[in-house]
């Protein structure tokens, strides 16, 4: 490594002195010099405070086996065919039958516990032995630790007892005694509770496990202790220690890497989840919402299972809980329009006799998050909870729809009945999966024809992309709607999380952030993806069962999102040729009173450049710094060995102008008071 390379330790803290003379005494370019020249006393333009946030879809095992801390797979049995060619309601379950125990499983749907969780296991004890039951091994697997709290719950009800056919009226006048188990990889039993279940009714049962021992390899075995047959639902396991210690929450190291972002807002739940496939297929809120035993679990549309215990509900409360804005989507009355196996030509609109029906729906999603506890839908909210509204401000109708006549039909009929009844909901239409095109074109055609406040952009492109667009929003007509780019990455050939990618995504940022007038929101996609369950790359956190690893991209929408200001301050940067990968964004944050200079250098060299703010009333500057970058741009986190390109914060005091090295690959942030 050159001399003039920041290290790559983290969490190395040096005055900003030492580090400055070390950069700046290094002669390292034989570019022409370079000035970033700042108008301190502009007032400047006002810009989004808002801009990073995140985009949420169940993809690649983000909500059930990811997210959501439910650690038992298949709970209610709703496993289908449909999802996996290989599964069934039965799958991830196993039959236990100890010692001289023997019975048999079978799948019940006669009389189910609600009629949107149809099928149900039917536990057959034929000899009791030591017990007859089932075993279930999560997601892959089931980590626990010793001494924290796990809620085991179930339904059940007694279907017969004794013989199935012939059973004697005092066995059928029996309870049914159940153990449920976690038992350690080599079956000793490292933690235990019991239950009686009686009567013919569904009911819950529940109880806390707490382990004796730590295992990434637990194993959970639900035992009947008597012949007999025992009706069995929603058989779950769940820890206490979940984010913010919410009942039924979210896993707690990945939702806090996730609120450590900071999003300023949150778009849920997809994507392309949301409009489904096929026309009935879309995510119906109302489905995700109210008692899980009652939540309507069905195929996501990227080929596996969604049981909707992390719903509606809990996406708002996740929101809040991290001061993020809700963003929902809701289909547009479309399905995908690559359904049916029919690429690019699926699209389907509901019939105008569903419309009405499907409209109240959205408005009802609407009352359900602002209404008062009093109205029918409010009442819901406050039921699960949450008496006080989400304050809900904006609305996705579609996403990356085909613009077809079928589309902007059903699109306006939403969006009328919504500025109707709730003027004060921003809708925000979409504009297609490219940067530019046929939907695109359209899209914003369209938008421009109904007013849209707002459009929802999509890009996933190369690196270079971004340094060759950086003027795109630049010319965008701030007359007209405002930009939610909703869905963008840097692509590479091999989709891996590069460096590049990652500094590529931060000139990205900073020509939203130049531009954030009009470019109101922007979030990465995907956020989250499970090893070994992936359906696309690259995504922002990677993680198993009990590990979490952020990319690099994390970590630059990280520094963005700490880092955001509420005024564009205008600059020159001046000596720089318009090939060089050298952008700048200069903006001012009131809350706090700093000016923060973004510099990304794209290059594979270091860039020296004079920082010029002598037009402020100042005479020093108390900076604190963030320098994130690597020579080499090639690299990538690897699973477990912490973050391969560390940001090297510093801080210090500098005059009103000042020499700085920007190190190749990388984005430097400047907060000066
Ligand atoms: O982010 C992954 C997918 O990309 C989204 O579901 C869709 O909107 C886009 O095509």
């Amino acid at each position: 490594m050159s001399p003039t390379k920041h290290s790559n330790e983290t969490g190395y803290k040096t005055g900003f002195s030492s580090m400055f003379f070390a950069l700046a005494l290094a002669g390292v370019s034989s570019l022409s010099a370079a000035t970033l020249e700042v108008d301190m006393e502009a007032e400047g333009k006002a810009i989004s405070p808002d801009l990073v946030g995140i985009f949420y879809e169940d993809l690649n095992y983000a909500a059930d086996g990811g997210l959501y801390a439910e650690l038992i797979q298949n709970r209610s049995f709703e496993y289908s065919a449909t999802e996996n060619a290989s599964w069934g309601p039965l799958s991830f379950w196993d039959l236990v039958e100890s010692d001289e125990g023997k019975g048999y499983l079978s799948l019940g749907n006669m009389r189910p516990v609600h009629v949107n969780n149809p099928h149900y296991l039917l536990l057959n004890v034929e000899t009791a032995g030591s017990g007859v039951g089932i075993a279930n091994e999560g997601f892959d697997q089931i980590p626990v630790e010793a001494g924290k709290s796990y809620e085991v719950s179930f339904w059940a009800y007694q279907a017969y007892m004794g013989k199935k056919w012939g059973g004697s009226p005092e066995e059928e006048a029996e309870a049914m005694p159940m153990t449920a188990r976690l038992e350690s990889q080599s079956g000793e039993v490292i933690a235990e509770a019991k239950f009686v279940v009686q009567g013919r009714e569904w009911k819950q049962q529940s109880a806390t496990l707490v382990p004796t021992v730590t295992t990434d390899q637990a194993r959970f075995v639900l035992i009947a202790e008597k012949a007999g047959g025992i009706a069995l639902d929603m058989v779950s396991l769940f820890p206490h220690d979940t984010f913010m210690g919410r009942q039924n929450g979210l896993r707690k190291d990945l939702a806090q890497t996730i609120a450590e972002l900071k999003p300023k807002f949150m778009r849920f739940p997809g994507g392309c989840l949301v409009h489904g496939q096929g026309i009935h297929q879309y995510y119906d809120w109302k489905d995700s919402v109210g008692p899980l035993e009652q939540r309507k679990a069905f195929r996501n549309s990227w080929g596996y299972h969604q049981t909707l215990g992390l719903g509606y509900h809990e996406f708002f409360q996740f929101s809040e809980d991290m001061g993020a804005i809700p963003i929902p989507v809701v289909s547009a009355g479309v399905c995908c329009q690559h359904s049916g196996d029919s690429p690019g030509r699926g699209q389907e609109g509901m019939s105008m006799e569903e419309m009405p029906g499907y409209i109240e729906d959205v408005l009802d999603l609407i009352e359900w998050a602002n209404g008062s506890p009093d109205s029918e839908w409010g009442a819901v909210r406050a039921a699960a909870g949450h008496p006080e509204p989400f304050d809900l401000k904006y609305l996705g109708v579609g996403n990356e729809d085909a613009i077809t006549s079928i589309f902007e039909v059903r699109f306006k009929m939403i969006r009328d009945a919504v500025a109707k009844r709730y003027p004060e909901i921003v809708v925000i239409g979409t504009s297609g999966p490219f940067a530019s095109g046929e939907d695109y074109e359209n899209g914003w055609g369209f938008a421009r024809e109904l007013d849209l406040e707002m459009v929802d952009e999509h890009y996933y492109v190369s690196p270079q992309w971004f340094w060759d667009n950086q003027d795109r929003y630049d010319t965008y007509d701030r007359n007209s709607s405002e930009v939610y780019l909703g869905e963008y990455a840097a692509h590479e050939p091999d989709r891996r999380n590069t460096l590049r990618s990652a500094i590529a995504e931060a000139a990205g940022l900073i020509s939203f952030e130049r531009n954030s007038d009009i470019v109101r929101f922007a979030s990465y996609a995907p956020l989250l993806s499970r090893r070994g369950h992936t359906q696309w790359t690259p995504d922002l956190i990677y993680f198993d069962a009990t590990d979490v690893y952020p990319s690099l991209n994390y970590e630059v929408q990280r520094l963005f999102s700490i880092n955001g200001g509420d005024t564009d301050l205008p600059f020159e940067l001046s000596g720089v040729d318009a090939s060089e990968k050298l952008v700048a964004s200069v903006v001012r944050d009131s809350k706090s009173g700093d000016i923060i200079v973004k510099v990304v250098n794209g290059e594979s060299q270091d860039r020296s450049a004079t920082i010029d703010l002598s037009s402020g009333k100042k005479k020093h500057y108390r900076l604190t710094g963030f320098v994130f970058g690597n020579e080499d741009a090639e690299i990538v986190n690897v699973d477990g060995a912490g973050p391969s390109v560390k940001t090297l914060e510093e801080s210090g005091t500098v005059k009103p102008t000042f020499e700085r090295v920007f190190p190749a690959n990388s984005l430097t942030i400047m907060r000066l008071k």
